[in-house]
């Protein structure tokens, strides 16, 4: 019977973890050490998803097919340790595209498996989360977080490792989300985040927006109308044949969509009365974000700590790192481990307890 979990010591000062990452376009391993990184691995096929436009399901779960064993090989070889070595696997199983997901959960179950250690389901957002603590090694709560990836945006008071509030949360749709909706009206590449802020550069924020919510909603966000915005200002410049700067758009947009998202945080952190801020998630991988979020830090004497702009996106030491907090808690998952597509906010974010070594995980 499967039950390494029964015998890990729990309270060992720093557990080797294995973190596995598939659960988008990203195949992804890691190793750490406490929270210190020892490796840290990426195949990505977004070259070959940006002819598509986008992320085409099939085409990741096959790159993922194709590369899991040799990322996984080298993160290990990378870390300079042996595969005894490891204390724990920890695997996204969720929320991501579900063919994807599998393939991760399925090689880290036989990975486990074969080696004797014991599993962990680290829900993806959870990981964006604790990406932070690589950042900061001595970080600890409370602190106040923003959270904007390609599915959420949200600003979470963070109680424990384990525990965390929700402040407020977009209304509808996800920084990111808006970030590539509109990057696709400015006819710019997939992944539509990074190309708007390249394009951003050259550009002006003279084109009109609108108010994004700004000390009204709470913490709360509403993306739909500034993309909406966006799409009929374009298209009504197309419609009467006059011109205008994608570059200024991109600016212009950006500027909106990030400016909020700084001024809630900051707020929020100051209402909590926090020393610390921190953020994770896609979004704030953004060039033009990390500056204002800075900036208005210190303006209000907080500390920032923001992961590496390659820790913001998806990778495999988040995974890990996430893997670490319930690698403490006891959280362990059994042979029974599957993927899930979605996962509600509020689910993600439950007060974990410790459940007898024994995860269920949703
Ligand atoms: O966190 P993430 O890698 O994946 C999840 O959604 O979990 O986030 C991806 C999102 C995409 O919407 C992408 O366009 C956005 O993050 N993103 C950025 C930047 N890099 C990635 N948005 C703005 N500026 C960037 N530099
Ligand atoms: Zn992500």
């Amino acid at each position: 019977m499967y039950k390494p979990f029964e015998t890990t010591d729990t309270t060992k000062a720093e557990p080797i973890i294995l973190g596995i990452e598939t659960s988008c376009d990203e195949t992804a391993a890691a190793v750490i050490k406490g929270r210190k990184i020892l490796s840290d691995e990426i195949a990505s096929s977004a070259t070959i998803q940006a002819e598509f436009g986008g992320v085409v399901p099939e085409i990741a779960s096959r790159v993922h097919t194709d590369e899991i064993a040799r990322v996984v090989e080298r993160a290990v070889k990378n870390a300079g340790i042996t595969y005894q070595d490891i204390d724990a696997v920890a695997v996204t199983y969720g929320a991501g595209l579900l063919g994807a997901l599998l393939v991760g959960v399925s090689f880290a179950k036989a990975f486990a498996f074969s080696l004797g250690k014991p599993l962990i389901a680290v829900n993806h957002i959870r990981g964006h989360l604790a990406a932070a603590y690589l950042d900061c090694p001595t970080l600890q709560p409370p602190f106040v977080t923003l959270l904007a990836s390609g599915g959420h945006t949200a600003v979470l008071y963070a109680k424990s490792e384990g525990e965390f509030e929700i402040l407020g949360a977009t209304l509808d749709d996800a920084a990111g989300e808006a970030f590539d909706k509109v990057a696709r009206v400015l006819g710019l590449k997939y992944p539509g985040g990074p190309n708007i802020e390249r394009c951003a550069l050259e550009g002006e924020a003279n084109v009109p927006m609108p108010k994004m919510l700004k000390g009204g909603g709470g913490y709360n966000f509403s993306y739909s109308g500034l993309k909406t915005a966006v799409i009929n200002y374009c298209h009504t410049k197309d419609q009467k044949g006059e011109t205008y700067s994608k570059a200024d758009v991109a600016c212009s947009f950006q500027r909106a969509a990030v400016d909020v998202l700084v001024e809630k945080t900051v707020a929020a952190a100051l209402e909590k009365g926090v020393d610390t801020v921190t953020a994770g998630g896609g979004v704030a991988a953004n060039g033009y974000l990390r500056r204002s979020l800075q900036e208005a830090c210190d303006q209000n004497g907080l500390r920032l700590v923001l992961p590496e702009k390659r820790y913001c996106t998806d990778n495999a030491a988040m995974i890990a790192s996430e893997g670490l907090v319930q690698f403490r808690l006891g959280n362990f998952a059994n042979m029974d481990l599957t993927a899930k597509a979605s996962i509600p906010l509020a689910a993600t974010l439950e007060t974990v307890q410790s459940r007898a070594k024994r995860c269920d995980h949703d």
